[in-house]
């Protein structure tokens, strides 16, 4: 007798599972652990068993039975683990002054970059905001994203940072895959640093009690934050059970990576200046670093930044970093491939650099990052029939379906 399931899909050209040693580095971030003519049984949300077409055929009945004919892939949904979508505004007056010259750090200087972005966001009321970052997210899911994470950030002040807060803790409740960070960005105009940054401190346990984030995250650079103030804020988080991560090197180094190492931080944004001994140090620690192919080419940064990463035996991941100034793109599939072609990595490393590691770095991969039994039924296929495909129609949307939770959401 055949077990009857919600969902089976068969016949896929590649099952893409990312199942191994968890997080991904080195060789093993090369290992994909690919099923060809494969087949999937899911229920209740869930993968209840994954191998060949023919075993999952000859043990389920499926409700539903998607047969790929071997001419499409399945790959875990993307793993999107570092974004800043709840915004109000645009920056392309900005944008084409720094492709005339002008940088991102002189822009800021003078009140806009991050600023104007914190004036566009304080006009726009909740619904609004949150009705913006549901359009984002959709776009996200027709990019191959299941899950997000997002951050505030575009309030400073703190009563700004907490309204951001409950609209993200709002998202939350329409879409539970969503993880929230508490982005402590850059200091607010007006108001005398050290008062600020006490009041920042004081409302750390209020949000943690409000459950209103999971992460904290803080912008170490120059004109942002110090390594010292970020060591005192993200000690202080550590202490009341927040999950951590930081934002640094991105322009300049000046010195935070040296307190990501100590303190044993999640994972670490950007690393564009990070020297080599400190990339060894986040290996040894699995630090997972996220690397930013869109934002890189958007301010027409050098490439193969994701080569020296990977190749230090970091726990690599990548990200869109979806934000208004320096990467205003969702679009994963780019970001994989551009991965690919201007940051050396191979195929194989960057898809496990958008599913796998991205859930470590999250703490969520028990349940997401690779298609295994017992793990959340979030898959995405491709209408392409190997995934050496993916980078090469680079800037191109193959997605046939997004299955989010087990539910078929998308489909094309
Ligand atoms: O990750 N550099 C800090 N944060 C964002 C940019 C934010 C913005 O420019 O609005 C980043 O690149
Ligand atoms: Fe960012």
């Amino acid at each position: 007798m055949k077990e009857k399931v919600d969902l089976t899909i068969i016949n896929a050209s590649e099952i893409i599972t990312c199942k191994g040693n968890v997080p991904k580095k080195g060789e093993e971030l090369k290992n994909l652990s690919i099923i060809k003519n494969g087949g999937i049984a899911i229920d209740k949300g869930r993968i209840l068993d994954v191998g060949e077409s023919e075993r999952i055929r000859d043990r389920f009945t499926g409700k539903r039975e998607i047969d790929l004919k071997n001419e499409s892939i399945v790959l875990p949904g993307f793993v999107e683990s570092h974004t800043h979508l709840v915004f109000g505004g645009t920056r392309e007056e900005e944008f084409l002054m720094r492709l005339s010259g002008a940088s991102y750090l002189e822009i800021q200087k003078r009140g806009g970059g991050i600023y104007s972005t914190v004036r566009a966001t304080k006009s726009l009321k909740e619904d609004k905001l949150i009705e913006r970052a549901f359009s984002f997210i959709e776009k996200g899911e027709k990019y191959g994203i299941s899950t997000f994470e997002i951050k505030s950030g575009y309030g400073l002040y703190i009563e700004d940072e907490i309204r951001i807060l409950k609209i993200i803790k709002e998202i939350k409740k329409r879409n539970k895959d969503i993880i929230s960070t508490f982005l402590l960005h850059l200091p607010p105009e007006g108001v005398k640093r050290s008062t600020y940054f006490k009041k920042v401190i004081e409302n750390l346990k209020l949000i943690k009690d409000e459950e209103l984030s999971d992460f904290v995250d803080i912008f170490v650079e120059k004109d942002a934050f110090s390594k010292e103030e970020a060591y005192i804020f993200l000690s202080e988080a550590k202490k009341l059970g927040f999950k951590t991560s930081m934002h640094v090197d991105q322009f300049n180094n000046i010195g935070g990576i040296d307190v990501a190492i100590d303190l044993n931080l999640n994972s670490v944004s950007h690393l564009d200046k990070t020297d080599k001994e400190s990339l060894k140090e986040l290996s040894k620690k699995d630090i997972v670093g996220i690397i930013f192919p869109t934002e890189r080419m958007f301010l027409l940064k050098d490439g193969k930044l994701g080569r020296r990463v990977a190749d230090s035996g970091v726990p690599l991941a990548i990200s869109t970093d979806f934000n208004p100034g320096t990467s205003p793109t969702i679009n994963f599939y780019l970001a994989l491939s551009l991965s690919v072609i201007r940051e050396g990595l191979s195929i194989e490393e960057a898809i496990n650099a958008s599913t796998i590691n991205p859930a470590f770095a999250l703490s969520i991969h028990e349940d997401r990052g690779s298609i295994e039994k017992e793990k959340l039924a979030n898959l995405q296929i491709l209408s392409l029939k190997t995934y050496k495909l993916i980078p090469y129609f680079f800037g191109m949307n193959y997605l046939k379906y997004l299955i989010k939770d087990g539910e078929v959401k998308h489909a094309f």
